[in-house]
């Protein structure tokens, strides 16, 4: 990741529409069925890590989910996702932050991530990552991080990423957590190209 992740972001979202990105999907299928197996009830919160302009957010709401936070280090992304969301502006909360650099000031019943954690190729940035997510869960809650597997990419929009399978993101996540589940998914990009994804379901100990 580079130092600044917020300027390369910036201008992949001032540059590309939604549907020109790699990571684009229609509708997050897998990220809705984990997270509302894991959390049936609507009136739980839930935050979306690395939102960049992915319609999770709007799929939940329309599903009834109605305490959503939003947290991505672009200011563009999050502008653009604010005004295409702007008539759910009391459901969901929108939050510009380096993830690394972020502290919770509230805990959510889930964390969700799809194709942001792999970008932190840096010990230190994984470690504050971890702390973060470790304070903004309790006992209980669940953790949804989507990687590229071990036999995805190796890298995703012009960046090095680290590839993950159940049992190595487990390690690195450490003690805190527990894994509950592992399903993989074929990602099909808007060019046509397979992209192999592993969605890691853990449980907050
Ligand atoms: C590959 S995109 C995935 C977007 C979305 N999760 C999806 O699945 O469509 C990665 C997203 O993570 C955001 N991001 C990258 N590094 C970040 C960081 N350190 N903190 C917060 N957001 C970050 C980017 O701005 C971008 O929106």
């Amino acid at each position: 990741m580079p130092s600044n992740p917020k300027q390369h972001w910036d201008a992949v979202y001032d540059t590309k529409s939604p549907s020109e990105v790699s990571w684009y999907q229609v509708r997050p299928e897998l990220s809705l069925a984990l997270i509302q197996a894991r959390a049936p009830d609507r009136w739980s919160p839930i935050i979306d890590i690395g939102c960049g302009a992915s319609s999770l957010l709007g799929a939940l709401a329309t599903e009834g989910y109605d305490d959503l936070t939003a947290v991505d280090a672009s200011a563009v992304a999050v502008a653009k996702a604010k005004v295409r969301y702007a008539d759910l502006a009391s459901r969901i909360r929108w939050i510009v932050a380096d993830i690394t650099q972020w502290m919770p000031e509230r805990r959510w019943r889930v964390w969700h991530d799809r194709a942001v954690f792999h970008f932190l190729i840096e010990t230190a940035d994984q470690d504050a990552y971890v702390g973060a997510m470790s304070a903004a869960l309790e006992t209980g809650a669940t953790a949804i991080i989507a990687t590229f597997a071990l036999d995805g990419p190796a890298t995703c929009s012009g960046l090095p990423v680290e590839r993950y399978s159940g049992a190595t993101m487990a390690k690195r996540l450490g003690a805190g957590f527990r894994l509950v589940s592992e399903t993989p998914e074929r990602h099909l990009t808007p060019k046509g190209a397979v992209q192999r994804f592993g969605y890691c379901v853990f449980e907050r100990l």
